[in-house]
């Protein structure tokens, strides 16, 4: 639950009125010129959809710099960005073909599996010359190679469940796959700060949702006995059957699932548990096995595993980990894996390999290392922002962390500010996050070192200031702590 301080909630707001204001008065001036013009297609209803194009236009392309910057190189601990300038006021970017390289913020390379590695990299590109890049075939056609079944046995095993299936496309996987878990008559219960690809897999399987709020086992409960004594809307029949999706480490917030709690509810009242692990597979648990390890869960007890391999493992596509019978179902009636083209063979043997790493089946302890040491980076680096005042959510343990702006002034100001010091964070506003919650990003790395650690947090700390987004008092340094020891 995140406390906006009441200053900050009004000057916020008063921010977006300001600029909510000004648009619809360019608008209104816009629809008097086309008018006056007589340009308009006459009879044609607008394509673009009415408060989004309105955001799009009037806030979103003012600050448009920010977002989409173009990489010209692999997403490491430090990337190179493509500069550009602009002779319109920002509203075209022309890309020049200088770099610059900046301390890298934003990527899910939690484990550091997305630069060059010795292990995986030249196994993948083996995997391309005997593969090539597509299999030109879904699955149930010409796409299954042995690389993709012994992908699945792997993530199986990695997981711990008995069986997996694995789709090109880590969003697609949620959206594709609820809706052929559940249909008309069930009910799937949500977290409120679910995922959108889990929010569009609802909304498209045609269950009733609920939702119940965030992270809270006890309102969960609520919400289930309710619905149960309900039943369908209507008919008032008893619901065919229900699931409640839950993350195990929240994105947008950095926070972990409450899933030992949430799992004794399910439990209780018979419902059937679906955990997206897209940001902590690989990244938490003693040997990266996500969150059931980290928090002591049997992952008998989670029904469906989710998640996806576009963060720890370097590279792309989802997982399905379930019951031998859940995933022979699926594998029949899912979509992603009937009509779509099978995930690309060296992106599931970089997958193979980053988990032979992590397992330490590559015969060195690198794996271990990297679980060692994105813990202790990401406890360091939050750590080290709260001494400072940032206003920083989520857990201990989670390579996710971010700072909260609120102002819309801010987002841009942090973004490139902390740029021009060559350091390259992310920021998310609405529609991603609540309007008043704007915040920046931050995704911590095993591949950073401590150095980077430290660069990275003298530039936040500079603009934070220069900002204005230390909420609360800093910390004072101890004496003899004042300068961090350096590996
Ligand atoms: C355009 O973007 C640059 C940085 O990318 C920024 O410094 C500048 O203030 C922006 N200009 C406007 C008019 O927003
Ligand atoms: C690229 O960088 C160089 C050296 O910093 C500078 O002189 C040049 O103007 C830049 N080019 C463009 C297109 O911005």
């Amino acid at each position: 639950m995140i406390t906006i301080p009441y200053t900050t909630a009004l000057t916020t707001l008063f921010s977006y009125g300001l600029l909510f204001a000004f648009g619809q008065l360019r608008d209104l001036f816009r629809k008097f010129v086309e008018w006056w013009k007589d340009s308009n297609l006459h009879g044609y209803a607008p394509i673009c959809l009415g408060l989004e194009d309105f955001y799009v236009r009037r806030l979103y392309l003012r600050i448009q710099d920010c977002f989409g910057r173009p990489i010209a190189s692999a997403p490491d601990s430090w990337i190179d960005v493509v500069e550009r300038y602009s002779n319109d006021n920002n509203k075209t970017l022309k890309r020049t073909t200088n770099t610059s390289k900046c301390l890298n913020l934003g990527s899910y390379n939690y484990l550091g599996f997305a630069a060059s590695d010795e292990y995986c990299t030249p196994r993948a590109v083996e995997s391309l010359k005997k593969f090539s890049p597509s299999t030109c075939s879904t699955r149930v056609d010409g796409g299954t190679t042995i690389l993709h079944v012994e992908l699945e046995e792997c993530v199986a095993q990695f997981v711990g469940k008995p069986a997996a299936m694995v789709t090109g496309m880590g969003y697609v996987t949620n959206s594709a796959i609820l809706p052929v878990l559940i249909g008309k008559g069930g009910l799937i219960i949500s977290d409120s700060l679910n995922h959108n690809s889990i929010v569009n897999g609802a909304r498209g399987s045609g269950a009733t949702v609920r939702v119940f709020q965030h992270n809270t086992p006890s309102h969960l409960e609520e919400v289930l006995r309710e619905q149960i004594a309900f039943g369908q809307p209507r008919t008032r029949r008893p619901w065919k059957k229900i699931i409640v999706v839950v993350e195990g480490i929240y994105s947008m917030e950095g926070e972990l699932c409450k899933l030992p709690e949430i799992i004794q509810v399910c439990k209780k009242y018979r419902a059937y548990t679906y955990l997206d692990e897209a940001h902590s597979i690989g990244a938490v648990g003693k040997s990266g096995r996500g969150v059931c390890e980290l928090l002591g869960v049997d992952t008998a007890d989670v029904d469906i595993m989710m998640g996806t391999f576009t963060k720890s493992f370097g590279s792309c596509g989802g997982y399905i980990a379930a019951s031998k019978e859940v995933i022979e179902y699926l594998k029949f009636s899912c979509p992603a894996h009937l009509y779509a083209t099978a995930i690309s063979p060296p992106a599931a043997q970089q997958i193979i390999s980053s988990i032979r790493v992590i397992l330490g089946e590559d015969g060195s302890s690198r794996g271990a290392q990297k679980l060692t040491r994105i813990r202790e980076n990401s406890n360091f680096f939050r750590s080290e922002l709260q001494k400072m005042g940032f206003e920083v959510l989520g857990d201990n343990d989670s390579p996710v962390m971010p700072i909260m702006l609120y102002n819309p002034a801010k987002i841009p100001a942090f973004s490139r500010e902390c740029l021009k010091r060559n350091v390259a964070v992310v920021t998310v506003a609405f529609p991603a996050t609540p309007l008043l919650l704007a915040r920046a990003r931050i995704c911590i790395s095993a591949s950073h070192t401590r150095e980077d650690l430290l660069k990275a947090l003298e530039v936040i700390s500079e603009v934070g200031d220069l900002v204005g987004i230390k909420y609360f008092p800093a910390e004072p340094k101890k004496q003899d702590d004042g300068r961090v020891k350096l590996e």
